[in-house]
């Protein structure tokens, strides 16, 4: 893969983004499960790049993993490095970006992982599978938009438009000829794999007059469920059979965010593609534009998300842990401090954002944490996450103390042994404000055995958890002035980023790290760094 600036046009005007081999989105890989993915990564940008690939667990390798600073230094322009990409357990749609800032705003694309050879999918073969790759557009040069956020505390820059597969769609300027159009038979069925590749909003999806079945999410099968519409976060991957049972016409498809977003707001534009059936009369008018819940509803999201259940068959089995041997609890906060003569702040009131896990701040090292940890480099982590938030308040109440509004800066990380069972209750906190945080851990995916609203109640909330077939995931979106409660065995040595998907809360610091020890049985260690290891 090559990444590359090339020149796009859309909402009348020509710019430079960052590619990979010169497509936006980037190219759609595909495999079957159980391979092993080469893939050399040549930068010939001129900024430095890295890339991930989303939901693949990286079993005992985290040098393919691919968060900046966090498994790797970044590839230097006209520097190159191979990923070595191990696909064991994921199936479905997953996904690749990179991993450093602002640059995967338009270095992603989809990451299909079809059954093993001879091995079906748990549901009927579709006739077709399209992937739908939800993103977003700056006029801006991409680069430019974060306003060094993470340095100076201001906001991002807002996109001008949201896009499917690279095209905002009918109802912006210059964008009505560009338009992705999906065409259907009557009568078929087909399987669409979508991507929330935005960097910063939740959106509501539907297809006007088509209900969808989904049958997979962030590369893992679920029970299937119909629904009119979905709710995706930033980070999420959904697998969506859809029938083309509507009469012979053209449909909108459909995105606009699902935002509890404060302060200078968001996008509330649509993006669009059309589902057009084959033998549609051409004169027909205008397509009809399908329902979406509004920005702010989030009964909608809930009503949707409550129906995830894990698949629990003989082919798809559950291993919830039972035991519990390490118990976490995370808030997770956005905060506005003061700034000072060594903090140049360009956020609102001569104050600055920041957000942070446990009031704590993530700072990016400028060596990566995994060499750090490998080669025993002192200085660059240290191991003292709080597991329990450092005071107790009524995280989900109106009116906070001021003082909860200024974190503590640092690079942490917890350290987990081998084969732990670990819980985690992430908690939203309504600290500056609120909002639906899709929290995405690497190397693992979770159970979510349970979520509210409200704060946790750690005597009755767990009495009601799901150990049945609670959904397994690998971003999770914590409700708004809600919790979820996440269970995984630490079974994956290496070193693991844990992050808020919301760009801008990323870059503000809703960041940690998991160090995960070795075993000491045979083949349950971290695999040697490979020689082509980026330097600093
Ligand atoms: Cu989609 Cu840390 O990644
Ligand atoms: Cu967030």
């Amino acid at each position: 893969m090559e990444v590359r600036s090339s020149s796009y046009t859309r909402l009348c005007s020509t710019k430079e983004i960052l590619t990979v081999n010169g497509q936006y989105p980037g190219p759609t890989l595909r495999a079957q499960q159980g391979d092993e993915l080469i893939i050399r990564v040549y930068n010939k940008a001129n900024y430095n790049v890295t890339l991930h690939w989303h939901g693949v667990r990286q079993v005992r390798n985290p040098w393919a993993d691919g968060p900046e600073y966090i498994t790797q230094c970044p590839i230097q322009p006209g520097k190159d490095y191979t990923y070595r990409v191990s696909l064991t357990t994921e199936e479905g749609t997953v996904w690749w970006h990179a991993h450093n800032g602002w640059t995967r705003a338009t270095v992603h694309g989809a990451f299909i992982v079809y059954p093993k050879q001879g091995s079906n999918y748990p549901f009927p073969k579709p006739h077709e599978e399209v992937p739908i790759v939800l993103g977003e557009w700056w006029k801006e040069n991409a680069m430019e938009i974060p306003g060094n956020a993470n340095k100076t505390g201001g906001e991002p820059i807002l996109s001008d438009a949201y896009t499917i597969n690279g095209q905002p769609g009918y109802f912006y300027s210059c964008s009505r000829e560009g338009t992705f159009k999906l065409m259907v038979n009557h009568g078929k069925t087909y399987l669409l794999r979508i991507v929330n590749a935005i960097m910063d909003e939740n959106v509501f999806f539907a297809i006007a007059k088509h209900k969808m079945t989904l049958v997979g999410k962030d590369g893992i099968y679920m029970k299937p469920f119909k629904t009119d519409f979905i709710m995706i976060t930033p980070g999420q991957s959904m697998d969506l059979l859809l029938e083309a049972d509507q009469n012979p016409s053209q449909y909108f498809m459909a995105a606009r965010a699902y935002s509890s977003a404060f302060g200078s707001g968001f996008d509330n534009t649509t993006t669009t593609a059309i589902l057009e059936y084959h033998g549609t009369n051409q004169t027909s008018p205008t397509p009809i534009l399908p329902q979406l819940p509004p920005y702010n509803k989030t009964e909608a999201s809930t009503d949707f998300t409550k129906q995830f259940k894990s698949l629990v068959t003989k082919n798809h089995p559950i291993q919830v842990p039972r035991k519990i041997d390490t118990r976490l609890f995370f808030t997770i906060s956005v905060n506005l401090l003061n700034c000072s003569t060594n903090n140049p702040c360009t956020g609102p009131f001569g104050k600055r954002f920041s957000a942070s896990l446990n009031n704590v701040s993530f700072v990016t090292p400028s060596i990566d944490i995994l060499q750090a940890y490998y080669y025993g480099v002192k200085g660059v982590f240290e191991n003292d996450f709080p597991i329990n938030p450092p005071h107790e308040f009524n995280y989900t109440g109106d009116d906070l103390p001021e003082n909860l509004l200024t974190p503590e800066f640092g690079t942490k990380v917890v350290v987990l042994e081998y084969n732990t069972s670990v819980e985690l209750i992430l908690q939203g906190t309504n600290v500056l404000a609120s909002d639906n945080h899709p929290i995405h851990l690497h190397g693992y995916s979770f159970y979510v055995v349970g979520w509210g609203f409200g704060n946790f109640d750690s005597k009755k909330d767990p009495m009601n958890y799901n150990l049945v077939d609670p959904p397994e995931e690998t971003t999770v979106g914590v409700p708004k002035n809600g919790w979820a409660a996440v269970r995984f065995r630490a079974d994956n040595p290496g070193v693991w980023f844990m992050h808020c998907h919301i760009e801008r809360h990323s870059v503000w610091g809703m960041n940690m790290v998991f160090v995960v020890k070795d075993g000491v049985a045979p083949n349950t260690h971290m695999l040697p760094p490979p020689h082509d290891l980026p330097k600093c």
